[in-house]
Formats: C-alpha cells, sequence, structure tokens
C-alpha cells in the first residue's frame, strides 16, 4: 500500500488513524494526499500541471490536524512553521515531519521556539530515517501575513544603466540577498533589444529579468516555485517595468516562441545534484525559439551542457569563461 510513497509519508501513515482528513503543507508528489484523505494540500512548487496558486497561499481556512513537510530549503522552514500553526483551528495539532539528513531535528527546535503560547513541542515517532513531531492543541488563533518575509536588497547588473537596481525576495528565492555570480557573468554578455521576446526560465528573485525588461524587451518569466514567481513579480513591478511572470513546471505553462531563451538553470535539488530541469531546458528550447532564435545559459563550467547543446542544435559556442562558469550559446 505504502510502496511508492517517500519515507516522511510512510512514517505519517503509521499514525493514519490520527491524520485522516489533515490539511498538508508542502506535501511530496507521492500520493500521500490520497492515502490520508487530506482535507487540502498547499504546495508552494509546480508539478507537472499541478500549479499552486497565491490564493491558497493567502487564505486563512483553518483544519483540525495540518502536517507540515519539512521544506528542502531551511530558509523557508520558520515561514512555513508560522503558516502551519496560523492553518490550524483552535484545539488542533500543527504536525511537523522530515528526513534526519535534511535537518528535521533542527527544525523541531524552531518549531518549538515558535510556540509563543507557551506549547511545547513533542517527538512522536521515528522510523525510515525520519521524525514526526507535534505541537497542540493550540489555545490561540495564529494569523499568517506573507508580506511580513519581503526582503529587498541592491545589487548592481552588468550591461544595464542607473544602478543599483533593486531585488525583492521571499524566504528561499534563490539568490536571495546578492546577485549570483554566474548570473553576473551571464548579464554581463546579454544582448536585448527593444522589442525582442525574451524567456527567463528559472527566474527567481528576476536579475535577469530585470535585466532584459529594462533593455526593452517584452519579458515572459516562468518558475516552478510559486515565491520565486511573486519575488520576480515585485522585483519588476517596483521597477516600474511589466512582464509576464507565471508558474509553470518547465515549459509545461508557456505558449508561443521567443527570439531569445536565458536561463542560469536550477541544479542542485536538496541535498542531491541534478541536472534533468536544465536537461529538459535544453531539449526543448528549439520548440519555443522562433527560426533564427538562441539560448543563452550560464553554467559551472563542469557540468555537460555544451554536449547536450551540440546534441540538440547542432551548435554550442561558449560566449565566456570565468570563476569556474561558462556562458553558452545554441
Ligand atoms: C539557479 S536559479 C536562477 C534564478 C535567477 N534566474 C538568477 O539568475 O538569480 C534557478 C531557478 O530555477 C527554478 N526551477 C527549478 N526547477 C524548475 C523547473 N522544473 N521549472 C521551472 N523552474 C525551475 C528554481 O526555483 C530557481 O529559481
Amino acid at each position: 500500500m505504502s510502496g511508492s510513497l517517500s519515507n516522511p509519508s510512510q512514517l505519517l501513515m503509521r499514525h493514519a488513524d490520527a491524520l485522516s482528513g489533515s490539511f498538508l503543507i508542502n506535501p511530496p508528489a507521492d500520493g500521500i494526499m490520497r492515502q490520508l484523505q487530506a482535507d487540502g494540500g498547499l504546495r508552494l512548487t509546480a508539478h507537472g500541471s499541478d500549479q499552486p496558486s497565491v490564493e491558497q497561499l493567502r487564505s486563512g481556512e483553518r483544519s483540525e490536524n495540518v502536517v507540515l513537510f519539512l521544506p528542502k530549503s531551511r530558509a523557508r522552514i520558520a515561514m512555513l512553521i508560522d503558516l502551519a500553526l496560523s492553518r490550524t483551528a483552535i484545539g488542533g495539532r500543527t504536525w511537523l515531519v522530515g528526513a534526519k539528513k535534511e535537518g528535521i531535528a533542527s527544525a523541531a527546535r524552531q518549531f518549538g521556539l515558535a510556540l509563543t503560547d507557551g506549547g511545547t513541542v513533542r517527538k512522536t515517532d521515528a522510523a525510515r530515517h525520519c521524525m514526526l513531531f507535534q505541537a497542540g492543541p493550540g489555545d490561540t488563533a495564529r494569523s499568517f501575513d506573507l508580506d511580513a518575509y519581503w526582503e529587498s536588497f541592491p545589487v548592481s547588473l552588468p550591461g544595464v544603466d542607473g544602478g543599483p537596481h533593486t531585488l525583492f525576495s521571499l524566504p528561499g528565492v534563490f539568490a536571495r540577498g546578492r546577485l549570483d555570480p554566474g548570473t553576473e557573468l551571464l548579464l554581463g554578455h546579454l544582448q536585448t533589444s527593444p522589442g525582442q521576446k525574451v524567456l527567463d526560465f528559472g527566474c527567481g528573485a528576476g536579475p535577469i529579468t530585470l535585466a532584459a525588461a529594462r533593455g526593452g524587451a517584452r519579458v515572459t518569466a516562468l518558475d516552478s516555485d510559486l515565491l520565486a514567481v511573486l519575488s520576480t513579480r515585485r522585483t519588476l513591478a517596483e521597477a516600474g517595468l511589466t512582464g509576464d511572470v507565471m508558474v509553470s513546471d518547465g515549459f509545461s505553462q508557456v505558449n508561443g516562441s521567443f527570439d531569445l531563451i536565458i536561463s542560469n538553470p536550477p541544479f542542485h535539488q536538496g541535498v542531491q545534484t541534478t541536472s534533468q530541469a536544465a536537461h529538459g531546458l535544453i531539449r526543448q528550447a528549439p520548440a519555443y525559439l522562433k527560426p533564427g532564435g538562441s539560448l543563452l545559459l550560464v553554467a559551472n563550467a563542469f557540468l555537460d551542457y555544451p554536449r547536450v547543446m551540440q546534441e540538440t542544435f547542432g551548435r554550442c559556442h561558449c560566449v565566456a569563461e570565468a570563476g569556474g562558469y561558462k556562458v553558452l550559446k545554441a
């Protein structure tokens, strides 16, 4: 019955009687929603056609039992604990589950510190290298204000006049608090022209989108992470610029074709390293490029993107190399 469930989900299923009908925050896409007959779920990351929405994030609905799955991004734990507590009904319980190697023990300590009404966090179970904690029953209705988590930081964007520019970001959005050195190298070699149709694939807090929009391009930006999409939207809006910024797992929500697709593609996911998303981007890019259009990427120099770009486009040109990064064009 639990064959394809992740380890945290298998641990939860040992408490299926108590947790049936729970509201799940950040659940994995492993069937746990169905198996626990969940009251609903809130994902921050798009998975295939499953799209998170800001309305879900801002909804104030409460449940008797709310289960938070430890997020991969440590920067997001405090925010999601606050969110989970705010979704728990008075008299209800808030649960936290996650893997030991991903830091569940320290997250549980953060969970305890977040219980401002004197409540305590109790370890309920441990198995499959995971731990399950619970707090409650709570006697205080907590509120959650997403706007309390914004940060802004000034950056200088190579090739873009009028700086410093300001990036806005929510917790766990890449690259919070600074401009990534790979992105910096890419922007130094980015040439956009007014009216050009540009797609920023994996927009994060929006530095590439901002640079392209400042250059007069018509920008579409996507990210699978809802908080990244909200961050790029705000980065653009605060600069007085416009663009179409959407939640999309890869190209799944993209229509139309572009003169230029630009990306600092994702390759880290939690404790594992994977090039899967970047390879998917390269292989599918030709279907979203106008005739004569280009794909411009920056990547760690050791990654095998040149081979995949060569295989896909029949060409790959290294535009720049510095600091362990390569800017690649096909
Ligand atoms: C290396 S960051 C680059 C962020 C930003 N463009 C910059 O240069 O600072 C890669 C981004 O890709 C996003 N991402 C990861 N997997 C994705 C997927 N399957 N589809 C779309 N975006 C994805 C991540 O959320 C992250 O914001």
